[in-house]
């Protein structure tokens, strides 16, 4: 269950990434003009999708994984110790924060006035939840599963 859980949550820090981007290129776009809502929206959708899908799996990991079970058994030491309590405090706040974030400003662009708002509003929300995000990836760890490290 663990590492079918670990594995499926290291792979699909790729996908929501990717959208991100995306989402920021054609939001981009349609600031420009070049281009409709309707597209900016699409590559939004499989962002919060894939980051929706990705907070229970970081749930789930809460959960089932044996380093927070460890870490929790012993709070004192965990929060002393940087590299675990990166686990149980940082990853978590600023993954939920940046998802949060991402859903809000969702719905703020999509009931914008018009199609230069929702470009506008989509691009900066979708820039800083990157950026959280970009903050509260464990790079330390396996960049694709089952990498070793
Ligand atoms: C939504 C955006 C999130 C992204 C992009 C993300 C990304 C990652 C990545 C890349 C890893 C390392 C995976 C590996 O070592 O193979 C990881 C580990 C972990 N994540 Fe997340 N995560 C997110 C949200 C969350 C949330 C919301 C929680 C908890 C509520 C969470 C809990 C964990 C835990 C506990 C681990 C370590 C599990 C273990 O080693 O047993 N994650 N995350």
């Amino acid at each position: 269950m663990h590492p079918a859980l670990l594995h499926t949550h290291n792979a699909l820090r790729w996908v929501i990434l990717v959208a991100g981007v995306l989402t920021l290129l054609k939001a981009a776009q349609g600031l420009k003009g070049d281009r409709p809502y309707a597209a900016a929206r699409r590559a939004g959708v499989v962002f919060m999708a894939g980051l929706h899908l990705q907070l229970l799996l970081g749930l789930g990991l809460f959960v089932v994984s044996p380093l927070v079970q460890q870490a929790m058994a012993d709070m004192r030491a965990t929060m002393a110790t940087a590299s675990v309590r990166f686990f149980i405090a940082e990853h978590p706040t600023l993954m939920v924060v940046a998802v949060v974030l991402a859903t809000v400003g969702s719905v703020v662009a999509k009931n914008a006035p018009d199609d230069a708002a929702r470009h506008r509003k989509l691009l900066v929300f979708t820039g800083v939840t990157l950026l959280l995000l970009l903050a509260g990836i464990p790079w330390q760890r396996p960049l694709v599963p089952g990498m070793g490290g």
